[in-house]
């Protein structure tokens, strides 16, 4: 299952990545004793000690301009609230979470629906994308997820006529991810698509970053990534995605339902109630850039709200 996207914005993720870097990297991924076979199902048991080595198919949209974050800062600066409030608080909270057994259960309206291990899921064919990634506070990063489209998950399962949108959750564990004792949200995380953004290529199911395994503050074993979205969309250590005839409740709008719609696009033109979206800071950057549409994913995404107001929708 190797996606081809003919963009413009198509290229190898040593094109945007300092090249010591990369190579590093590199010999890192194929260094990997157990890394995972090319279209392979050749994934190991325990699939917390692998690398991946897999093909790169997608890239920001703009080389000159986009550099992969490093790694560390991804992995140290992060939104997990079940693990505190503070950008420091996962990197060290989110080691209590236990990411093995686990199960994901797909159902609501499919004619199949399905419940499965991590490790059974990780045997279909990887890919590596190259995506930004614009929270809602303003800040940013492009990272190199590894993972499958989150269409090949739902084409399993057959949606029935009924589906119209998917909602995910995450995992709800108090004595681990001790944030759920706090009243900041309702508990568990909960996100929602709709169906045809659900479908679209662009989204992506993530179970590795940086050419290894997901960290569990970024959200192990398995997360969901919508890159035109407001990084909230971007649900993390997920155990159930349920398809829906309605529009489900998300955990920042049931919150805080003026600040935080359901779509969540990225949109420089809608201010967020307290500051304003037309600006972004990449961390790791001292200066501000300007927010892209769809965070420059438009021409893919576009047309997915043709005829709808998206200051209405926001
Ligand atoms: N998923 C869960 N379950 N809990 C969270 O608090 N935070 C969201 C999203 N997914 C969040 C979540 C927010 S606000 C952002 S910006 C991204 O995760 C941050 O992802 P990162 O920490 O991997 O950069």
């Amino acid at each position: 299952m190797l996606f081809k996207f003919p963009t413009a914005s198509q290229a190898r993720e040593d094109e945007v990545t300092p090249h010591g870097l990369y190579l590093s990297r590199r010999a890192l991924i194929g260094g990997g004793a157990a890394a995972l076979a090319l279209g392979g199902t050749a994934f190991p048991l325990d699939a917390r000690a692998a690398t991946f080595q897999v093909p790169t198919t997608r890239k920001p949209a703009d080389a000159a301009l986009d550099t992969v974050t490093p790694i560390k800062s991804a992995t140290t600066y992060n939104n997990f609230y079940e693990f505190g409030t503070g950008k420091a608080d996962p990197a060290d909270g989110a080691k209590a979470l236990r990411t093995r057994p686990w199960e994901i259960t797909i159902d609501g309206e499919v004619a199949k629906p399905l419940t499965i291990g991590i490790d059974d899921l990780l045997k279909v064919s990887m890919e590596e994308r190259i995506y930004r990634l614009r929270c809602v506070e303003g800040w940013s990063m492009v990272i190199p997820w590894i993972g499958f489209p989150l269409a090949e998950l739902l084409k399993r399962v057959e949606p029935t006529g009924n589906a119209k949108f998917v909602a995910f959750q995450t995992l709800m564990d108090p004595e681990r991810m001790y944030g759920q004792k706090s009243w900041v949200l309702e508990w568990p995380y909960t996100e929602g698509l709709r169906l045809d953004e659900a479908m679209h290529p662009l989204a992506l199911m993530a179970v590795g970053m940086y050419g290894e395994i997901l960290p569990n503050q970024n959200g192990a074993p398995i997360r969901l990534v919508v890159p035109w979205k407001y990084g909230f969309k971007s649900i993390k250590s997920v155990v159930k995605i349920t398809l829906t005839k309605t529009q489900p409740p998300t955990a920042w709008n049931r919150s805080q339902p003026r600040e935080y719609g359901f779509y969540s696009n990225v949109n420089p033109e809608v201010d967020h109630p307290r500051w304003s979206q037309a600006t972004e800071r990449r961390v790791g950057d001292f200066s501000r850039r300007k927010t892209l549409p769809f965070n420059g994913y438009g021409d893919e995404v576009a047309s997915l709200y043709t005829g709808m107001d998206l200051r209405v929708n926001y």
